[in-house]
């Protein structure tokens, strides 16, 4: 074990919410940014239809099925296998959310249109500040795509975001679907990352439009890209 990860599991260890999850038997400490949220902006009501895109190891999915309670329906996904949660209103599915036939499977689950969308959903991290905000953005934008086919009128979406300067635009964005939208940080973020969350409310209905579609790319075709650009930047700093 290297020097850097000795000092990361010293520092988890005397990390607040780390040691709270475990206490209190959450999968993650994330689950305190969904209730610190959620006690700010209202998001997630008992009786709620939630979908969390991008959901392991779980601790968003005991949030918010604590906030709907018995009566609400929760449906997760990702990219890894979710250990059941032992609640029966509480599923949750592997796979991509951006591949269409996986927010089809989704569609398949819910009882009505969701009430709630939430994504925690993180990049690939490549290290270089501008692809991973540029990166983050990206899957915040196709997670809000996905929000407005899945969402009622007046349903609410949340979603993690790198705070970085293309967030004025993406803010833009969702004020042409949603009536309210804000930028947070709960106080279970970490100070010195550059985590946000953008909430928006009062989803008005309206279909994305074509211009907002974001290119969706091959995995392989994506690192590929990426590979490449990395070379560039790294002989730009030669
Ligand atoms: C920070 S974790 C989520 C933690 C979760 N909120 C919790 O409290 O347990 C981010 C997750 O997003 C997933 N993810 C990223 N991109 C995804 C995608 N395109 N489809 C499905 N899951 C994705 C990752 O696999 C990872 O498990």
């Amino acid at each position: 074990m290297g020097r850097k990860d000795k000092r990361w599991i010293l520092k988890r260890k005397k990390d607040f919410y780390y040691n709270l999850a475990k206490k209190l038997n959450y999968r993650s400490r994330a689950a305190f940014k969904l209730f610190q949220l959620n006690e700010k902006f209202n998001i997630i009501k008992p009786g709620n239809i939630v979908v969390d895109l991008g959901c392991a190891p779980g601790g968003w999915l005991q949030a918010a099925r604590e906030l709907v309670g018995e009566k609400g329906f929760v449906v997760g996904i990702d990219l890894q296998p979710v250990k059941s949660l032992g609640y029966d209103n509480v599923k949750a599915i592997k796979g991509d959310f951006t591949l269409e036939e996986n927010i089809l499977k989704i569609k398949n689950l819910l009882p009505d249109k969701a009430d709630v969308v939430i994504s925690d959903a993180s990049p690939n991290i490549s290290g270089y500040w501008d692809i991973d905000h540029a990166r983050s953005v990206d899957l915040v934008k196709t997670a809000m795509q996905i929000s407005t086919e899945l969402l009622k009128e007046r349903g609410r979406f949340l979603a993690k975001v790198f705070y970085g300067d293309m967030v004025d635009d993406l803010v833009k964005l969702a004020e042409k679907y949603f009536e309210k939208v804000y930028i947070s940080k709960p106080r279970a973020s970490r100070k010195e990352s550059a985590e946000s969350y953008i909430i928006c409310k009062r989803y008005t209905g309206k279909k994305w439009e074509e211009e907002d579609k974001i290119k969706r790319i091959k995995k392989e075709e994506n690192n590929e890209d990426d590979e490449l650009l990395i070379k560039k930047i790294r002989a730009m700093k030669k």
